[in-house]
């Protein structure tokens, strides 16, 4: 099973960039911590981050019969990329976004989201933190739908009365 991690523009920056708001881990730090994770649990993983709009839109079509979960902070294009929302639906890959700030609480132009609705899921305000939950979110989505795949052809190849 492999999960790829899609960082968006200016994440790069983090442990630089408004540590008030985003914290004092770089994103390496963060990799790293992801790493480990999909490692003891025997999952795949890649990481991708860009500043460019076109390239999430290109990674995110990339995944599709190559990876079984998306993780995403699509950064400041969560807020206006119809691009980017309509690749997460056009390859139907569970995605779970992840925003380090609670974008709720902040200005208004944040409140609007054009990724969460074409999300299973969104983790917000918990800090880098998130990016592990994200992982335990993907790891339980990904088990329930092989269960589901599993007990689908359980019952195909029960003999019917
Ligand atoms: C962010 C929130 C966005 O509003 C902002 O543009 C970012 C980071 C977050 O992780 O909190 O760059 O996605």
């Amino acid at each position: 099973m492999k999960i790829v991690v899609i960082q968006g523009p200016n994440l790069n920056m983090l442990g630089i960039r408004e540590q008030q708001v985003y914290g004092a881990m770089k994103l390496e730090q963060i990799h790293a911590q992801m790493k480990d994770f999909a490692t003891q649990n025997n999952v795949e993983i890649e990481f991708f981050q860009t500043n460019l709009e076109g390239e999430i839109v290109d990674k995110i079509q990339e995944c599709y019969g190559e990876a079984q979960g998306i993780i995403i902070n699509a950064a400041a294009y969560t807020h206006t990329s119809i691009a980017i929302r309509d690749a997460i639906s056009a390859v139907s890959i569970p995605t779970i976004e992840v925003h380090i700030s609670n974008i709720h609480r902040r200005e208004d132009f944040r409140k609007e989201n054009m990724i969460a609705p074409v999300c299973t899921s969104s983790i917000v305000g918990f800090g880098p933190f998130g990016y592990h939950l994200a992982m335990m979110g993907m790891l339980q989505v990904m088990q329930e739908i092989q269960a589901a795949k599993a007990a689908q052809e359980a019952a195909q190849k029960a003999p019917q009365e």
